[in-house]
């Protein structure tokens, strides 16, 4: 069976475009491959830099994908920095890395932009941690003999920069390191948020999955609109609670609405509370289910180290076939299983 593995970084409250966007569709691939999802915490150390709130989003992000349907029996759910043997292998891909091709990373390259225009020292600011980041993230994925990594298209080049690592790797010692492919979700599937734009945390326009119904209604009311009045005829099309809406409705439900939209009749406020409606009864159960998460810490910890473990036994095996071809030590501290 091909293996799939992608990183989750606990930046911020999952809302739901991480939910239509990356959440739903990995739930979806678990279940005809072999996966591997982990929450991809030294990742987040390039910006989040208090331990309670990295912590608590690394909980949040862990209790959201199991909310929301991960099986951690069937899926390996872990937190990278419970598994060491990535980091050893980062150091091995760093010596194979092109620190060329690292210049060009997007996220680099666009801090360095970003100092050069307002005249500052180009690497202001900027962090071997920010610059290493593709590193890291080839190893994760090369540590599991990964065959697809599903990701968002701003994560295209860094799939890029893994299949460079490891052919160069490969080039020197034979085939040791597995190429994966990049999983890009067809077509333009970004989902706006209150305003309009891609919902993003870095806009604060977003609907948070699991935000308590008042908070929920709040976020819901926030809906940028047009001034039409009830009676007007208006484009659904254009519309910022459309957008979302019709990611939820039943279709009979979405098809009335959109008619409203077209013949006139409907009013806005009615309809961002159609749209709470909707959003509340469809995340309702998982709300419970997460909430119950969240406040049993110990017991999302169990689930993670038992992940952990499961990991680190395929992990211990590849950097054995790692280290054997570039002649440091066979053995490793975690028992090699063949
Ligand atoms: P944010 O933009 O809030 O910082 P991230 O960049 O952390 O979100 O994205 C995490 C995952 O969620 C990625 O796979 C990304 O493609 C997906 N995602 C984020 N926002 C959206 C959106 N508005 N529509 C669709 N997918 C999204
Ligand atoms: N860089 C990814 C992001 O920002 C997160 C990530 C870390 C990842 N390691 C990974 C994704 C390995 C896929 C595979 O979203």
């Amino acid at each position: 069976m091909t293996t799939v593995l992608t990183g989750i970084k606990p930046t911020g409250t999952p809302h739901i475009g991480n939910y239509l966007g990356a959440i739903k569709p990995a739930l979806a691939l678990a279940e005809a491959h072999d996966a591997r999802y982990f929450i991809a915490d030294y990742h987040a150390l390039t910006t989040v830099r208090d331990a309670a709130t990295l912590r608590d989003l690394s909980y949040q992000v862990a209790a959201t994908w199991l909310a929301c349907g991960l099986d951690p029996e069937r899926v390996i759910f872990y937190r990278q920095s419970d598994v060491p043997e990535t980091f050893e292998l980062t150091w091995v891909l760093s010596c194979f890395a092109g620190k060329g091709w690292l210049n060009r990373a997007h996220a680099y390259k666009a801090a360095v932009d970003a100092n050069v225009a307002a005249g500052m020292d180009p690497d202001d600011g900027v962090t071997m941690g920010l610059f290493n980041y593709p590193v890291l993230m080839a190893a994760d994925i090369l540590l599991f003999d990964t065959d697809r990594v599903p990701v968002g298209r701003d994560q295209q080049q860094h799939l890029e920069i893994t299949r460079d690592i490891a052919a160069a790797f490969n080039h020197v010692y034979g085939d040791v390191l597995r190429l994966p492919e990049a999983v890009i979700p067809e077509g333009e599937a970004t989902i706006t948020g209150l305003d309009g734009r891609k919902m993003s945390k870095s806009y604060d326009n977003t609907i948070n999955i699991f935000a308590p119904p008042k908070q929920l209604r709040k976020q819901v009311m926030r809906i940028v609109t047009d001034s039409r009045t009830p009676d007007d005829p208006k484009d659904p099309d254009a519309c910022n609670i459309y957008a979302i809406y019709r990611y939820f409705a039943e279709p009979d439900a979405l098809a009335s609405v959109r008619e409203a939209y077209l013949n006139g009749g409907l009013a806005y406020g009615a309809m961002k509370q159609t749209l709470f409606e909707t959003l509340d009864a469809a995340f309702a159960p998982a709300r419970e289910r997460y909430n119950a998460l969240m406040a049993d810490t110990d017991r999302l910890d169990a689930i993670l180290m038992d992940g952990a473990a499961r990991a680190r036994t395929i992990a211990a095996e590849v950097l054995g076939r790692v280290r054997s071809a570039v002649g440091t030590a066979f053995t490793h501290p975690v028992e090699r299983t063949s």
